[in-house]
């Protein structure tokens, strides 16, 4: 029998080998991956690694040492060119091929380039890849001033970093307001006045027309006439999936690889996990693309079931996080787009958190600096219980016991 294969070897390619190891798959197995590193975490690459708090071989999931215990074949530097579907082979970079009797596709997303005049000039970064972040780390220790495109999570963690390094920085967003795509107004304007109360230039509304360069370092022209100076620009404007491998080999795609709840592809033989597929989501009840930690695990214990032909249908709770500053923002469900919400606890103090209603339903909720709220909140909504607005507001309602209780 040929391998069971597996491209990308980011945290959902990691979590379908390992749980195709625990399902009892044990026949050849083999990870491909284009960087030249083991899985790693990436979340931290825009927060404590940035600010040199930890260390390289920390990010990593697993030293090499685990996939030889398990018999993992990690090939790095490896580029997957095509996908034969019909000879169940694909074709490396070299041109050599290779035969699969499964295939899972884990190639999650990369970042969307800047497209603005002056695009292509030095001191313009990005995090996204380990080395993005090595890049942007070491220029860190040479700079001053930090211009940030992009008020998405990303960027916002970022203008942290710069500020707990004592760096000047300036949040350029296009949106009227910080985190448009994934929080609401209460929140965004909390992050805004937080950022602004640790010396963030914040500037929503604004337009990039152009990047030069000049004596003085960079600068960034707004459509409005002003101009940031600064010595880099960090670009935080969004990802895309990884889905051209899938679309080149007729695999249907729509803004990402389609798979059904059960993580498998348009073909049988093929299943995809984690950023770069869009999916129909049990919980949610239809398809979505999400953009997580949570979503590359538990999409791809999904994947790997469907491989070893227990399928499981998808059924969790979204969550997410972020960290700015000594400040945690964490996310339950899917809040938006609401019709109604309520805040539990005092904005001012940096501790509440803001519950989304739909049609009288409560979807979902954003804790900051409450993470006990958070665990509540995710239990209740994979429970369905019933919470009504006046509950969630009223901070002596026990939400525990409600979760509890079921
Ligand atoms: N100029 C300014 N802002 C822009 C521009 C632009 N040309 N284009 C997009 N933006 C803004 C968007 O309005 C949005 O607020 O950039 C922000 C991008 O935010 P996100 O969509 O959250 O993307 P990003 O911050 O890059 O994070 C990408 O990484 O943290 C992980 O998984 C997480 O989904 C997230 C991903």
């Amino acid at each position: 029998m040929n391998p069971y294969v597996v491209i990308g070897a980011g945290q959902a390619g990691m979590q379908v080998c390992d749980s195709l190891r625990k399902s009892g798959y044990d026949g050849e197995l083999i990870l491909l991956g284009e960087e030249d590193s083991l899985p790693y975490q990436r979340p931290p690459l825009s927060k404590k690694f940035l600010t040199g708090d930890l260390d390289r071989d920390r990010l990593l999931f697993r030293p090499a040492a685990y996939f030889d215990k398990i018999a993992v074949d990690v090939r790095l530097r490896t580029q997957v060119e095509s996908i034969d579907r019909a000879a169940r082979q694909i074709v490396l970079g070299d041109g050599s091929t290779l035969a699969y009797t499964k295939l899972a596709l884990t190639t999650g997303t990369r970042v969307r380039p800047l497209n603005c005049p002056g695009h292509e000039l030095d001191n313009i970064y990005y995090v996204r890849t380990l080395t993005d972040s090595e890049m942007l780390l070491q220029r860190l220790a040479s700079t001053e001033r930090v211009a940030v495109i992009g008020g998405g999570f990303i960027g916002l963690e970022v203008a942290a970093v710069a500020r707990e390094l004592e760096k000047q920085a300036t949040v350029i967003e296009a949106q009227e307001r910080l985190m448009a795509r994934a929080v609401s107004p209460v929140v965004s304007d909390f992050y805004a006045k937080l950022h602004r109360s640790r010396g963030v230039d914040v500037r929503c509304s604004s337009a990039v027309e152009s990047i030069v360069e000049s004596k003085q370092g960079l600068l960034v022209n707004l459509a409005d006439g002003a101009r940031i100076e600064s010595d880099i620009v960090v670009a935080g404007i969004g990802v895309l999936p990884n889905s051209e491998l899938a679309e080149n080999c007729g695999l249907a795609c729509n803004s990402g690889i389609v798979v059904d709840e059960y993580a498998q592809t348009s073909d049988p033989h093929i299943v995809a996990a984690g950023d770069c597929t869009m999916h129909f989501n049990g919980f949610l009840q239809r398809e979505i693309r999400l953009e997580s930690v949570q979503n590359a695990v538990d999409q791809a214990k999904v994947a790997a079931a469907t491989l070893c032909g227990q399928p499981q249908a998808y059924r969790q709770v979204p969550w997410f996080w972020s960290d700015q500053y000594d400040v945690k923002l964490q996310m339950a469900g899917i809040g938006m787009p609401f019709d109604q919400y309520a805040v539990r606890g005092d904005l001012a103090s940096q501790a509440f958190s803001v519950f989304y209603f739909r049609d009288n339903t409560f979807v979902g909720a954003d804790s900051i600096n409450r993470p006990a709220e958070h665990m509540a909140c995710r239990k209740l909504l994979t429970q369905g219980t019933t919470l009504s607005v006046a509950q969630a507001q009223d901070i002596d309602f026990d939400l525990k016991q409600l979760a509890k209780a079921g």
